[in-house]
């Protein structure tokens, strides 16, 4: 089965053909990153002006490529319908302007094109970045194991951070999650405070990849600098907001040169993953999964990825799984792949875009 799926949940407008929830045929991702780079963050309105300009070629590359839709400038192209089996679409969280977005142009194709449409939620759908391969990069898709259930997912994103259990597929229990800010929001705000551009997580990463490159791996644990706040209560808590003030009050009246950036990116990166990897660890060891599947934009950390990835490893009977880092952050590959596994239509005029949507709803 040949699933389309779009995702317009924030600043990207992004667009995929996935077939049988696993392999990736086409992967279209068009970013207002820039745009945002310029005002230090997002502006919803000017997301959602982005998001209109850039919603028909996204979708009509991703077809070209997945299933080679033949176009031409003719509107009449619209009424081609395309070879897939379905349409899947974000409705929520995010932000309403990009959703509606990507929501009612899902709506308008399902209808045009008789085909089912199926509704996402972004946080869950996120998880299965981790049933995906890309035929280009995995030929021979050795590389690739699909993961079994019961599985313990932390999804980490811009505005979430949860984890949860898996019993199957559309089998969810919550465990915890943040009190305050998300982890990838933390990144973003502290960034700032250092004077990086936006978005925040992957500037800090790199910068705390400098430093790190010129201390020994040993080196790493002695960065304490910063508190790892909810670390020894016996719970799957998560809380950053405190972490952020400590960063504000370290950097008030400090002259900040390149070095002592790199220095305080790494302290940041460190307090930010020992929390999550403390928790997560904690969580395996209760639940004992078969699989730790790390999914969400802050997924594409290197050095959360190499610690969790190194902590479950210890754990016996639990698989680690994680994506290539593009497939981490936000695109529509995920989004069709999870509606292939939970495959659910509804007819057109019940989906709604839902701005507060939770990763249990
Ligand atoms: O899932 P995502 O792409 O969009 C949302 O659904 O929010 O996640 C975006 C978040 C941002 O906060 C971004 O700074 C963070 O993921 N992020 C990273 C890295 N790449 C993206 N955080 C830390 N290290 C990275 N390499
Ligand atoms: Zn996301």
């Amino acid at each position: 089965m040949k699933i389309l799926g779009i995702e317009t949940s924030c600043d990207e407008t992004a667009a995929s053909v996935v077939l049988n929830g696993t392999k990736i045929l086409s992967n279209i991702v068009a970013s207002s990153k820039k745009i945002h780079a310029k005002t230090g963050g997002i502006i919803p309105e000017n997301a959602a002006r982005q998001q209109i300009k850039s919603i028909i070629p996204v979708i009509f590359q991703a077809l070209k490529q997945g299933v080679n839709l033949k176009l031409n400038r003719s509107p009449s192209t619209i009424y081609n319908s395309p070879t897939i089996d379905a349409i899947a679409v974000t409705i929520g969280p995010g932000l309403i302007g990009s959703l509606l977005v990507g929501v009612e142009t899902a709506k308008s194709l399902s209808y045009i094109w008789k085909k089912p449409l199926i509704p996402v939620n972004h946080l869950t759908g996120h998880i299965y970045s981790n049933w995906l391969y890309d035929l280009k990069s995995h030929k021979q898709n050795t590389l690739h194991k699909t993961p079994n259930f019961p599985s313990l997912a932390l999804v980490v994103s811009g505005g979430h951070t949860d984890l949860v259990m898996l019993k199957g597929h559309n089998k969810i229990k919550w465990l915890g999650g943040t009190l305050d800010d998300a982890a990838g929001e933390t990144f973003d705000k502290t960034a700032r405070l250092l004077g990086l551009g936006y978005p925040g997580g992957p500037a800090i990463s790199k910068s705390a990849d400098d430093y790190l490159t010129h201390h020994s791996t040993s080196f790493n644990k002695k960065l304490s600098l910063f508190p790892r706040p909810l670390l020894n209560k016996n719970n799957f808590d998560f809380s950053f907001s405190g972490l952020k003030t400590s960063v504000l009050n370290e950097l008030k009246h400090k002259k900040l040169n390149s070095k002592k950036i790199q220095m305080y990116s790494a302290e940041i990166q460190e307090a930010i993953t020992d929390c999550l990897v403390h928790k997560s660890i904690l969580a395996a060891k209760m639940y004992k999964p078969k699989s730790f599947l790390l999914a969400g934009g802050v997924a594409a950390n290197r050095r959360l990825r190499h610690k969790l990835r190194s902590a479950v490893k210890n754990m016996k009977g639990c698989t680690f799984h994680v994506a290539p880092a593009d497939l981490c952050t936000d695109n529509a590959a995920y989004i069709a792949s999870h509606a292939f596994f939970n495959y659910h239509p509804a007819p057109w005029d019940r989906i709604t875009a839902n701005p507060q949507l939770s990763i249990t709803d």
